[in-house]
């Protein structure tokens, strides 16, 4: 018999692999702060930098974007005293964990990920990598017997898969895993400033609004958002997307709701709508952006948090690795 029905872990991942947007931080950073001021989950946080090199990148500036993500982590308010801030790269148990998941993960299910078909159509260079990385998303997962974690809906599909994974191994070699579920925000799914019916994403720079922009490049980008050729404000995801997904940012910096900020535009134009908005987000960021400069004056002082971080983790995990490889005969 093993307690592990009893954990309250909860984990997420960032990956290193370019500088984080509002998406990011409403469908997902924001959410981490809430929960681990909430006090209610043990709380692992890390920078996903394995993750980051399944797809095209650049050797030379991989160590600055790890750091900048341990940055952005505790400008938004993570504090490395109450949850574990950790990289994933320095606990090999990711690794081996993910090699052992790959020999029971169902090929066809793989082959039918979304993220993998979407990623894999806009590059020529597939690597086994990319088509693999759900499995080690799992193996981030099951290793600290979380049953949350905090994701933006692009996830789900990966959480699922998890989530199957867990229950094979346990019915291949008895009770073992934990079975994760995700934790959604209220905002998911955040959509590109340049096309609202796209999701904001890394991977396509010209739709993000970036949280480290200057209030200048925040303006220029959000009086710049593609909207529709209508008037009046109104949350109609249908025939004003752009216009729902500006207030679906607004509500989420601003606290207020939807309701009451289309109360309060409704017969607004959409450049004085565009205008405050642009005032509320450059306020809401403006702390977060100041810290992050302080904080990445002095790299040193996030490297030695991190070790920290690893070596808590490298703990964890090692001893759930253990379990697993007494499972399945390996020791
Ligand atoms: P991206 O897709 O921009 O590369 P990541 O894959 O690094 O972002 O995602 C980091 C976290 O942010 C994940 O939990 C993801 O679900 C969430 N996320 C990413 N894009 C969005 C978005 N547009 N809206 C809401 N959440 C998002
Ligand atoms: N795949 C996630 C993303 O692209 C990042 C990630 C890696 C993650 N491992 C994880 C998220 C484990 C949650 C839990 O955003």
């Amino acid at each position: 018999m093993n307690n592990i029905s009893e954990t309250n872990n909860l984990i997420s991942g960032i990956q290193p692999s370019g500088r984080l947007h509002i998406g990011n931080y409403l469908g997902a950073l924001k959410n981490f702060v809430a929960l681990q001021e909430g006090g209610a989950h043990r709380c692992f946080f890390f920078v996903a930098d394995l993750h980051s090199i399944t797809e095209s990148y650049d050797a030379s500036t991989k160590q600055a974007q790890i750091v900048d993500v341990l940055a952005s982590f505790i400008a938004a308010g993570i504090d490395p005293k109450r949850s574990t801030l950790f990289i994933q790269s320095h606990i090999p148990a990711h690794a081996e964990l993910a090699w052992i998941l790959e020999t029971i993960a169902p090929f066809g299910e793989l082959s039918r990920m979304t993220q993998f078909k979407d990623k894999s159509a806009r590059q020529d260079d597939i690597s086994v990598g990319l088509f693999a990385y759900p499995i080690l998303q799992a193996a981030d997962i099951l290793l600290y017997d979380a049953t949350a974690v905090p994701v933006g809906e692009d996830q789900i599909q990966h959480l699922e898969l998890t989530r199957a994974l867990a229950r094979k191994f346990n019915n291949k070699f008895g009770e073992t895993l934990m079975e994760p579920q995700p934790l959604l925000t209220p905002t998911p799914r955040i959509m590109s400033l340049h096309d609202p019916l796209r999701k904001m994403s890394k991977s396509e720079p010209a739709g993000c609004l970036f949280l480290d922009d200057t209030p200048e490049e925040i303006t220029a980008k959000i009086m710049a958002a593609v909207t529709d050729s209508g008037t009046g404000i109104a949350f109609d995801t249908a025939n004003k997307a752009g216009i729902a997904n500006l207030l679906t940012i607004f509500a989420n910096v601003t606290e207020r709701t939807v309701d009451d900020l289309v109360a309060h535009y409704s017969t607004a134009k959409y450049s004085a709508f565009k205008k405050a908005l642009a005032k509320a987000i450059i306020k809401k960021l403006a702390p977060y952006r100041k810290k992050k400069i302080k904080l990445l004056t002095k790299p040193e002082a996030l490297w030695k948090i991190a070790a920290r971080g690893n070596k808590a983790a490298n703990a964890i995990a090692n001893a759930k690795l253990t379990e697993i490889k007494k499972k399945i005969g390996l020791l």
